[in-house]
């Protein structure tokens, strides 16, 4: 467990997938070189998970391997359910897109979740929020065209209004009123992180939020005790704890974004427990252009008290 929580080594899956960032096309992985990576932690526990995936010739086998993937996601999705990760997210965007109304804007909200994965939070949304009342339209991007075809496989499957593209969900043409992002914003750190917030400033988007893990004490014990009861796959497993390390703690998130977005006002959201110093499992960079601050915060009523400095 503890060679896992170094927060310096990536994910397995950060290693294991690769794709051209011009084209999106898949590259091939070799597997020695994700093993030696890991080994370079002594990190024996990612590398007994490297070890048993699928290769051909030395290069990690991509048919066998998305099929790994997809389970590892389709666990990922049964614990965002537990979570009740869906309700989550809408409490806090209905409030934002309610503040975007009071500011003026009629045409239709775009919604875009970064990194969407198998593209859960989209389709709760879909299948639960009555989209022509709020006039708002969902959709997911990933880079990686497995997980699209899945979300675009499920959502089919229950008929709901969502769409899900391949492609960096910044990129021309794809722009968002209002940018979400679950368990992606830790795979951003260093310099990349406020590159990766600086890429919000689009002439359309009004506000960001993104769901992360939150750093505290008992984390270390508490992700290797849950990823080890909810888990089956040992990526999974090992993946779960190794970005509850990496998560980032509410002040260089808050840092970066003012650095990145000086027109935007942002804070961290439901840190804490309602008025106690427990902390949440999650919390939640919010980002807004200045003007929708007081609305923003009028709209959220008793919650108020969940949100730290916006500024
Ligand atoms: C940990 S996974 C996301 C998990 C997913 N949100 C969930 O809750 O199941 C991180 C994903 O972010 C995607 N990603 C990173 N940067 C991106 C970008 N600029 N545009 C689209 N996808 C991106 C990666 O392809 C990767 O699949």
């Amino acid at each position: 467990m503890f060679r896992s929580w170094n927060p310096s080594q990536p994910e397995i899956t950060d290693l294991i997938v690769e794709h051209d960032p011009r084209t999106l096309e898949r590259v091939k992985v070799r597997k020695q070189d994700v093993l030696d990576t890991f080994s370079r932690f002594s990190n024996r526990t990612a590398m007994r998970a490297v070890e048993q995936l699928p290769e051909r010739e030395g290069f990690l086998d991509e048919k066998e391997l998305d099929r790994h993937l997809l389970k590892v996601h389709w666990e990922m999705q049964r614990l965002a359910e537990e979570f009740y990760h869906g309700h989550r997210v809408w409490e806090l965007l209905r409030v934002v897109i309610a503040s975007i109304r009071e500011a003026g804007v009629r045409e239709t909200i775009r919604i875009v979740d970064v990194g969407c994965g198998i593209g859960y939070v989209i389709r709760w949304m879909a299948a639960n929020i009555p989209l022509d009342k709020y006039r708002i339209e969902l959709a997911g991007m990933d880079l990686n065209s497995t997980l699209i075809n899945e979300a675009n496989r499920l959502a089919g499957a229950e008929e709901l209004p969502c769409r899900f593209l391949q492609g960096d969900a910044f990129s021309n043409g794809h722009s968002g009123h209002i940018f979400t992002s679950t368990g992606v914003i830790h795979h951003f750190r260093g310099p990349g992180l406020p590159q990766f917030l600086g890429r919000h400033e689009q002439p359309e988007t009004q506000a960001f939020l993104h769901f992360d893990f939150q750093p505290w004490l008992l984390a270390p014990v508490g992700a290797w005790l849950f990823h080890y009861l909810r888990m089956r796959t040992a990526v999974a497993r090992h993946d779960g704890v190794l970005s509850a390390a990496r998560a980032h703690d509410g002040r260089t998130l808050r840092e970066a974004a003012r650095e990145a977005l000086p027109e935007f006002a942002s804070g961290i959201y439901g840190a804490k427990i309602w008025n106690t110093p427990a902390p949440r499992v999650f919390h939640t960079l919010v980002g807004l252009r200045r003007p929708l601050v007081e609305e923003f915060r009028r709209q959220l009523g008793r919650r108020r008290s969940r949100l730290g400095e916006l500024r």
